[in-house]
C-alpha cells in the first residue's frame, strides 16, 4: 500500500497567502497542515508517499525533504497544471505502480488519523473506500447520495443544489481501478477531471465503493476563516510547556506553549495558544486560539483566534482577531499627518478597518 499526497493545486481562496507560498505549509498550531497528514499515513503503516506539487513544488520540496523526518520515503511528482484531482492520480501512475493506495489532499486535517479506515480496506479489499461526514453547507463539496443500505449510488461535485449533506473527506482509498476509470472520463465545467467522476465510474460498473462516516472532526483548511477553526481546533487540547522565558510581570495559563528562546515582556498569555521559538512580546495580551510562529515581535497590543507566520511585527494595535497574516508582515500605529490608514498590500490582500467610522 502507497500514499498519494495532493500538495498542488491553484489555492486561489486563500490568496494572497498563495502568491507566495505553499497553502499545505501555512502552519496550524505552528505546524504546517501537510505534515499532520504525512504523520498520519506513517501511523497508519504507510512509508512510500508519492507528493504531487505544483507551482509551489520548491518550497513543499524543502519543507518535506527525503522524508526520513517524519519516518517516509517522498517521491515528488510535479503535475504540470492544477487539472483536478483525477488528473493528479493519472499524473502519479508511475509512481503507483499498480499498487493500492490511500489519496490524502494535502490541505485537510482528519481526528483521529486514518489506521482504521487502512485496516478495513485492505480487509474487505473493495474497488475503493470513501470517507463521507454531514456538513451543514454541502454545496462547497463532494457529495455522496447513499441508498438504504448506506451503498453509494450517486456523487457529485460541489452541487448548487445539493441532494444529500454527506462530504467527501478528503482522504480515500483506491485500488489501480481508479485509474482506468480516471482515464475514460471529460473534464468537468469547471475544467477538471473529478475524482467524482472516475469514483462515480467505478459505481455505476457495479464496482464495490464503500463508505464509512468520518465520527470525529474534518478540516478543510482552503479558506482563511476554516483554517483559523483548525487552528482553534487543533490548539483545544494543547498541554502547555514553557521552554521560553517570561519576566515577572508576565503570566501564561497552563495550556499555552512557549518555545525555547521566546521572550515575554510585562505580557498575558491566556491559551489555547503557541508563542513560537524566539518570539518577542513586550506588553501584550495573547488572547485564546492563537499561534505567533517563530521570531515574530509583537508590543503594545492584543491578539485573539488569529494565525501569525513567521517574523510578523505588531506595533501598537489595540486589538486584531480572526485574522491570518504571512510572513514578515507589518502591522503598526504611526502619528504621521494627515491622520490615515497607509496600506502597501499584495494583490487579493484584505482589511477591515472597525475605528474611525465616518
Ligand atoms: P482544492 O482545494 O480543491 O483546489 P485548489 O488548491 O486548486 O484550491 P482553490 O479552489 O482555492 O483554488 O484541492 C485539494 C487539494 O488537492 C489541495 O491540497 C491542492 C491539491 N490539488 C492538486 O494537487 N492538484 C490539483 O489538480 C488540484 C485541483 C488540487
Amino acid at each position: 500500500m502507497r500514499a498519494l499526497v495532493l500538495a498542488g493545486g491553484s489555492g486561489s481562496r486563500l490568496r494572497p497567502i498563495t502568491h507566495t507560498s505553499a497553502k499545505q505549509l501555512v502552519p496550524v498550531a505552528n505546524k504546517p497542515i501537510l505534515f499532520y497528514g504525512l504523520e498520519q499515513i506513517r501511523d497508519a503503516g504507510i512509508t512510500e508517499v508519492g507528493i504531487i506539487t505544483g507551482d509551489t513544488g520548491a518550497e513543499i520540496r524543502a519543507a518535506v525533504g527525503d522524508g526520513s523526518a517524519f519516518g517516509i520515503t517522498t517521491t515528488f511528482i510535479p503535475q504540470d497544471a492544477p487539472k483536478g484531482l483525477a488528473h493528479a492520480v493519472l499524473t502519479a501512475e508511475e509512481f503507483l505502480g499498480g499498487d493500492d493506495f490511500v489519496m490524502f489532499l494535502g490541505d485537510n486535517l482528519i481526528e483521529g488519523g486514518i489506521r482504521h479506515v487502512v485496516e478495513a480496506f485492505e480487509r474487505d479489499a473493495p474497488a475503493a473506500q470513501l470517507l463521507l461526514k454531514r456538513v451543514p453547507d454541502p454545496h462547497r463539496f463532494g457529495i455522496a447520495v447513499l441508498d438504504a443500505e448506506g451503498a453509494i449510488v450517486r456523487l457529485v461535485e460541489k452541487p448548487k443544489d445539493p441532494p444529500s449533506d454527506l462530504a467527501l473527506v478528503g482522504v480515500y482509498l483506491f485500488t489501480p481501478a481508479i485509474l482506468d476509470a480516471a482515464r475514460r472520463i471529460e473534464p468537468s465545467w469547471r475544467g477538471e477531471l473529478e475524482i467524482t467522476d472516475a469514483i462515480q465510474l467505478l459505481v455505476e460498473e457495479g464496482r464495490s465503493v464503500r463508505a464509512s462516516t468520518v465520527e470525529g472532526w474534518w478540516l478543510d483548511t482552503g479558506k482563511k476563516d476554516e483554517l483559523l477553526e483548525a487552528n482553534r481546533i487543533v490548539l483545544t487540547g494543547l498541554r502547555g510547556r514553557v521552554d521560553g522565558e517570561l519576566d515577572a510581570a508576565s503570566s501564561v495559563t497552563d495550556d499555552v506553549v512557549v518555545e525555547a528562546g521566546a521572550r515575554l515582556v510585562r505580557s498575558t498569555v491566556r491559551g489555547p495558544a503557541v508563542i513560537g521559538a524566539g518570539a518577542h512580546l513586550e506588553d501584550v495580551h495573547v488572547g485564546p486560539f492563537t499561534s505567533v510562529a517563530a521570531d515574530c515581535r509583537l508590543e503594545r497590543c492584543e491578539v485573539e483566534y488569529s494565525v501569525l507566520m513567521e517574523r510578523c511585527e505588531i506595533t501598537d494595535v489595540p486589538r486584531l482577531e480572526g485574522s491570518l497574516l504571512g510572513r514578515d508582515v507589518r502591522v503598526g500605529r504611526t502619528e504621521r499627518r494627515p491622520a490615515a490608514h497607509r496600506l502597501l498590500l499584495g494583490d487579493h490582500a484584505q482589511v477591515e478597518i472597525s475605528e474611525g467610522r465616518l
